[in-house]
């Protein structure tokens, strides 16, 4: 007999479609020689997106530290011979490089294989406080005893919501379409998921109407709205936020009494406006707010190596102690002892990139712009695309790595689903459906990310716009 076992019940319930069944099916179709394009995951070098030269040769001095002195040698006798190492082809690694390596390895002393202190070494956090101060100007200062690194920000996410959720009657407000961490760990923790629906034909803009009618109709069935979370640039919408609607959710915290969790880690992705940070919008405002950051998106791209930050601001007393919440997030994540060396590294390196004028910083620039140069690009081709698809609409300031457009006209009896798993079949393109992220009740859609190189997504999408003015037209299914 087969021995069953009782789990938690809400990660069984907890639901995440970016891993759903269109790319299981896609991942069969590969198996048996189908050529896929993989536009369903935003996770940039899986789909050939290069790393930053930069990131990587710090990356190898500070996990091999012994090389530091060959290095320096290395570079010594290239100096003194630069005929013989331009001839060879050899290209020894800058000064700056080793200086960068040795200096970073000075500064956190026990080393890459070492624990670190719990919200991780001060140095980096004091450079993150720094880049965030140059960010958003420092008439409020960026503490770093108020900065966590974090193994990327689902990590962050986690943390936070777990905290925050005490039981079923604790409400969190999440934008719809959201991207499914923040649905599933609501979930998970055992939270009541309150939906709000930015308003898609004004590019996504939120109002006090908006995020005041959720918050009445979770009341009234007696839910206790602890916070809201907003995703800027948005994943799936891809959509940037403008300054009224982030004042407005300030201005709705405030009134309402709510932390806000600010989930930026698209921030470096802006391909049609401007980021404002939530940091900057709450200022002296005693609301709570929990910002996120992450080295997986941005030019960096470095989903793999798990690394990002939370920062906390306006945190209050934990109820019935004597206890700063902030307290309370340094034992939490003392009881994981560090968040991954490595990550931390690259975090560093994001918000400490080359000085100007530095030998890696050409190319450094080089590769950053061409990283982001390349994003926009294809953003712009597959936008221009859907005018020639028949009630296909999309709308938004464009960031992120996503276009979220609107299926307007699928035959009766189709749902986004059956469109994206039919794209899938007949073109080999992989992409969620709507349903995935949640979309305002009656309308459909799908997110695409626009990851693959240039030129496949050239090559495919006359291939999408002749399924697509095909399939709408197909009769009732
Ligand atoms: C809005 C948003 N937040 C968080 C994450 C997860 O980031 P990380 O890799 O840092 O955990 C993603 C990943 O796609 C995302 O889109």
């Amino acid at each position: 007999m087969t021995r069953t076992i009782p789990v938690n019940q809400n990660l069984v319930e907890m639901e995440y479609a970016v891993r759903g069944a269109i790319p299981r099916r896609a991942i069969e179709m590969q198996r048996t020689g189908r050529t896929i394009y993989a536009c369903n995951l935003g996770n940039p070098q899986a789909l050939g997106q290069k790393p930053i030269t930069f990131y990587r040769q710090v990356l190898t001095l500070l996990e091999a530290a012994e090389n530091i002195d060959r290095e320096r040698s290395l570079a010594r006798v290239a100096a003194a011979n630069h005929q013989l190492f331009n001839e060879s082809g050899v290209e020894p690694l800058s000064n700056y490089i080793i200086d960068y390596s040795a200096n970073f390895l000075e500064q956190c002393r026990t080393g890459m294989g070492a624990y670190t202190e719990s919200s991780g070494p001060l140095f980096i956090r004091a450079a993150i406080a720094r880049f965030i101060n140059r960010r958003d100007g420092d008439s409020i200062a960026a503490d770093p005893e108020q900065i966590f690194l974090t193994d990327g920000a689902s990590d962050a996410a986690k943390r936070i919501l777990e905290l925050l959720i005490t039981g079923p009657q604790d409400g969190v407000m999440i934008p719809i379409p959201q991207y499914p961490l923040y649905s599933a760990t609501v979930k998970r923790c055992g939270g009541a998921q309150v939906n709000y629906y930015p308003d898609e034909d004004s590019d996504w803009a939120l109002t006090p109407e908006i995020l005041g009618e959720a918050y009445r109709k979770a009341t009234a069935d007696g839910v206790h709205v602890k916070c809201i979370v907003a995703i800027n640039p948005g994943n799936p919408t891809g959509a940037i936020l403008d300054k009224p609607s982030i004042d407005g959710v300030v201005h709705f915290a405030e009134q309402h009494g709510l932390a806000i969790i600010a989930d930026e880690v698209y921030q470096n992705n802006l391909y049609g406006g401007t980021f404002i940070s939530m940091a900057s919008a709450v200022g002296a405002r005693e609301i709570p707010l929990f910002s996120l950051h992450s080295i997986s998106k941005g030019f960096a791209g470095e989903c793999g190596h798990r690394g990002g930050y939370m920062e906390l601001r306006h945190m209050p007393q934990v109820e019935g102690t004597g206890m700063n919440l902030a307290e309370l997030i340094l034992k939490q994540a003392s009881v994981s002892l560090c968040s991954n060396t490595v990550g931390q590294a690259i975090i560093y390196m994001l918000v400490n990139p080359p000085e100007k004028d530095s030998a890696p910083y050409g190319v450094y620039q080089e590769e950053k712009n061409a990283v982001l140069g390349e994003l926009e690009a294809k953003a712009a081709l597959i936008k221009e695309s859907f005018k020639q698809m028949e009630g296909m609409e999309c709308f938004g300031r464009t960031g992120a790595m996503y276009l979220f457009p609107r299926l307007n006209t699928l035959p009766s009896g189709s749902n986004d689903f059956d469109y994206c798993m039919a794209l899938l079949e007949e073109t080999g393109i992989c992409t969620v459906n709507g349903a995935g992220f949640g979309q305002l009740p009656g309308t459909k859609h799908m997110r695409i990310a626009f990851l693959p190189p240039r030129e496949t997504v050239t090559g495919f999408l006359p291939g999408w716009i002749r399924f697509h003015n095909r399939y709408v037209h197909r009769p009732q299914i």
